[in-house]
C-alpha cells in the first residue's frame, strides 16, 4: 500500500475507483465467484478460510454464506476497503474477521488472527501486485500454512507472452467492459470510465508499475514447486484466469 516509502503502491483513489466500477471492470464477476466457490473444500466445524486483499469483501460474503460452518479472515491494505468488508461481513458475526495486512510484507503471517492452518486460502486481482520473486515465496508459504488437503485459489490477471495473445486479452477485456456497461442504470457510464482511468493493463503501452502480472504457466510451475498437487487451470478470459492447487493429505 501507498505507505510513503517510495515504492509503487496501491492508493486509496485506487479503491473508490474499484468499489464504484468493479462490477462492470471485472469480467463475469459472478461466474468468477462461483467457480471459487466450487473449488473451496467443504468445511467442517473449526474450519477456517483466508482471503489475501479481500477488497469489499465480496468474495469472503459468498463463501461465508455457501460455507455455514466455516469462519473467515478476510485481509486488505486499504482503510476504505476494510471498513467496506466490515460492513458486508457484520451479519455473520464472529465468523468473520476483516484485519489491515501488507502482502508484500511477512509479519501477517504471524498475526493472532491468521488460522494456524486454514482450509483455503483465495485472492482475487491482488497477488499481481508481487513481482515474481514475491509470488514464489507467497506461494511456497501459503503451502506450509494450509491445513492437509487444503487449497489455494488465486483469480487474477496475467502476463501473455507474445503481442498477438495481448492483443486478444485487451479487446476482451474492452469488449467485456462494454457488455457489462449495457446494463448499467445509474449516473456515468461505466465503460467511458474504464477507458477514462486507462484500467486495461494490456491496452497500456506503459502500465503502471504496482501492476506486476506474470505468465500463467510460470505461476503454476511455481505451485507444483511449492509442493501444491492437483495444479490447474480453471478459468480464463480477457487476460483474468482463476488457478489452483491442492495440498496433499
Ligand atoms: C483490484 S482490488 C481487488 C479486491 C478484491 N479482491 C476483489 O476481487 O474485488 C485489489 C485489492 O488489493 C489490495 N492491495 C493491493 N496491494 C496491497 C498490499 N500490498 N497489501 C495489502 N492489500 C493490498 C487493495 O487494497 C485492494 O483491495
Amino acid at each position: 500500500m501507498g505507505d510513503g516509502d517510495g515504492k509503487p503502491a496501491w492508493q486509496e483513489s485506487d479503491s473508490t475507483t474499484f468499489m464504484d466500477w468493479s462490477r462492470y471492470f471485472v469480467p463475469r464477476r459472478a461466474t468468477q465467484i462461483r467457480i471459487i466457490l466450487d473449488l473451496v473444500p467443504n468445511a467442517g466445524a473449526g474450519d477456517g478460510y483466508v482471503e489475501l486483499c479481500c477488497g469489499e469483501g465480496r468474495l469472503s460474503e459468498a463463501l461465508l454464506r455457501a460455507r455455514p460452518e466455516a469462519t473467515l479472515l478476510a485481509l486488505d491494505g486499504s482503510a476504505a476497503m476494510r471498513r467496506a468488508a466490515a460492513a458486508r461481513l457484520a451479519p455473520f458475526g464472529d465468523r468473520a474477521c476483516v484485519t489491515a495486512f501488507d502482502l508484500c510484507g511477512d509479519d501477517w503471517r504471524k498475526l493472532p488472527q491468521v488460522p494456524t492452518d486454514p482450509l483455503a486460502i483465495v485472492s482475487s486481482l491482488a497477488v499481481h501486485h508481487l513481482d515474481d520473486g514475491q509470488k514464489q515465496k507467497l506461494y511456497a508459504d501459503m503451502h506450509n500454512a494450509l491445513k492437509p488437503g487444503g487449497r489455494l485459489i488465486i483469480a487474477d490477471l496475467i502476463e501473455h507472452l507474445s503481442p498477438a495473445a495481448k492483443w486478444v486479452a485487451t479487446w476482451t477485456w474492452d469488449e467485456s467492459t462494454r457488455e457489462a456497461a449495457l446494463e448499467h442504470q445509474g449516473p456515468g457510464d461505466p465503460y467511458q470510465q474504464f477507458m477514462a482511468t486507462g484500467w486495461n493493463y494490456y491496452a497500456d503501452p506503459n502500465p503502471d508499475p504496482i501492476d506486476k502480472p506474470s505468465p500463467l504457466l510460470a505461476q503454476l510451475k511455481w505451485l507444483e514447486q511449492a509442493g501444491f498437487i492437483e495444479v490447474d487451470v480453471h478459468w480464463l478470459l480477457a487476460g483474468h484466469a482463476i488457478f489452483s492447487g491442492r495440498k496433499a493429505t
